[in-house]
Order: structure tokens, then sequence, then C-alpha cells
């Protein structure tokens, strides 16, 4: 079966690191190497948070830090929902696993240049290192088969009310990649606040008894507890996995083509994903964006991800 090849460009941040735990053994994957970007904490955090989770997992995949600042914009965390480390919660043991010494931005360059074989692009924080690859060799443009981003939203956003987190922390890096030209999938706040992992989806996590699932209960007793503090959610929204259950079962998620433009002008509504829904601007539309979640489906391909670790 041919397996899709994709960097995973993440923060982690709780939800990231789901998305690397599902990533990582899948059969319909070719995990082909990590990045890291700073977003949910700093880069400091979040690279090292990176190699504790692949260390943890067992994963023979390469780690790069990439950009550690956003484009143009002062950087942004989100220290209340992941904490100082960005991965507060599981205690690992002694690091050994260490960077690449490529910088992150280089490799994606350079591994699209060098693959014969489409690659798909799944980001899951601030999208700074792929917008900065994409500046530095336009030429990698074209070998980019699917921009899958989890941000935006087509609704309200989380960090103001038009804005989500992932796109305001460097609106200026999505809006090169929104008008790449690429085909993108947009897994934005509108469905990802359906999979909310209530203490019950946690309990059954727990049963299934490996290294995964001890990581996966140890990130979200503490990323639970953080939503409902900061959201009153009953159950933390886990994001970024999503975009990685899209690709192993697109039919996880229901899209609809939109023109999608990213604000990058105004004050109030900066970092807004303007998602033409209804297609008043007859604008030819530029995403594909998650309109609905089968949230069974999705909690399901959860469990058997975890499975595939001893
Ligand atoms: O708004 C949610 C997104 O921002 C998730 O990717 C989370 O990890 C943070 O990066
Ligand atoms: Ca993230």
């Amino acid at each position: 079966m041919d397996r899709t090849k994709i960097i995973l460009d993440c923060d982690p941040g709780h939800d990231d690191a789901v998305a690397i735990m599902l990533a990582g053994k899948s059969p319909k994957i070719d995990l082909l190497g990590i990045t890291v970007v700073a977003g949910n904490q700093t880069l400091d955090n979040t690279q090292r948070n990176a190699l504790n989770v692949v260390q943890c997992l067992g994963l023979d995949v390469p780690v790069y830090a990439g950009c550690g600042q956003p484009m143009i914009r002062e950087k942004m965390t989100a220290g209340d929902i992941h904490g100082k480390t960005g991965l507060d919660g599981p205690v690992f043991e002694p690091l050994t696993r260490k960077l690449e010494p490529e910088h992150g931005v280089n490799f994606i360059i350079r591994t699209l240049m060098e693959s014969n074989d489409p690659i798909t692009m799944v980001t899951t924080g601030p999208m700074t290192n792929l917008g900065m690859a994409i500046r530095m060799e336009p030429r990698i443009v074209e070998k980019i088969q699917r921009i899958v981003l989890m941000g935006g939203a087509y609704t309200n956003g989380n960090v103001t009310p038009a804005a989500e987190f992932n796109i305001i922390a460097d609106a200026d890096a999505a809006y090169v990649c929104f008008t790449s030209g690429r085909p993108i999938t947009m897994v934005g706040l509108d469905v990802t606040r359906k999979a909310l992992c209530y203490p019950s989806i946690v309990e059954r996590m727990d049963k299934v008894g490996n290294k995964a699932s001890k990581l996966f209960v140890d990130l979200m007793k503490h990323f639970c507890k953080s939503q409902k503090e900061v959201f009153g959610w009953e159950g933390g929204p886990l994001h970024d996995p999503i975009t990685v259950a899209y690709l192993i079962d697109p039919t996880v998620l229901t899209t609809k083509p939109m023109h999608a433009e990213i604000d990058i002008r105004s004050t109030q509504s900066y970092g807004r994903t303007n998602c033409d829904y209804f297609g008043y601007q007859k604008k030819e539309p530029n995403a594909d964006v998650a309109i609905d979640i089968d949230v069974e489906k999705f909690w399901n391909m959860i469990e058997e991800g975890l499975r595939l670790y001893s």
C-alpha cells in the first residue's frame, strides 16, 4: 500500500504530541521528519518536547528545529493551555535524543527539492517554517502535494473572536501558504471543537495499557484541566491529530471548497481566516475547509493508533 509521505511541522503542545503519536506508526503514513516551530511555547521548549515525545514512543524519526520567531509580528505563546514547558504533565526519562543539525526550514526545502514523490506538508502550529521555506525557495511550491493544516476557523477564533492561535501567531506565514496555489485542507476550530477529549475518552485510551496510552493519559490530564480552566470545556478539544487522521482516512472529515483569505491588514480581525462559506465573492476556492467530523471514527482511529505501539 502506498504510504502518504509527510513532513509534520508542529509546536508540541499536547495535541501536537498526539499528532506525532498517530503519524508515527500508521501504516498509511511515511513520516519523513518532524520540524518544530515556536508557538505553544518558545522553540527551546517545543523542540525539547518533540524530542521527548519521539524518544518516549521509540520513534526513529528525525527532529529539526525551525524558526523561533514569527516572520514579522512579535512572538506569542499559549502557556495558559500547555504550561511553562509547553508539555506540562508527563514525566519523561532523561533526554538522549538529539536534534538534527540542519535547520527545519532547510530540511523542508531540501527534502521537497530532492524528492521524486509527492510530499504532503502537515502543519499543526504557526506556519512560519513553511512560509519561510516557500519564500526562500519558491521552486518547492509545485513539489508540495497538499498542505493539511490545523488552524483557523470559519466561525469564531480562540485567541480573539476572529482568530485562531496557529494563524494569528504568524498570520503573514499563513498568508504565504494560503496564497501558494497548492491544494489546502484547513482543519479549523469549527470541527476540532467537536473532538472533545472527555474523561470517558481518557479512561477508554488508558485501557490500551501501553507506553503510548500512558503518554496520552498523562498529556490529557493536564490538557483537559487547563482547557476547562480557560474555556470551561468538559473535555479538551484535540485539535492537531485530526490532520493526521484525515490523511489516514479522509472520510473522518466533511470538507467544503471555499475561498479562504488570511487577514493581515486589519486590527480587530487580524489573523482571521476569512472563509467564503457561501461563495458570495465568486472567487476560486483555494481550500477544502473542514465543516464536520465523524467523532466516533476519530476516537476509534486514536485508539487504533495507540494500539500500534508496544
Ligand atoms: O488553536 C489550537 C492550535 O494552537 C493547536 O495546534 C494547538 O496545539 C496550538 O498550536
Ligand atoms: Ca499545535
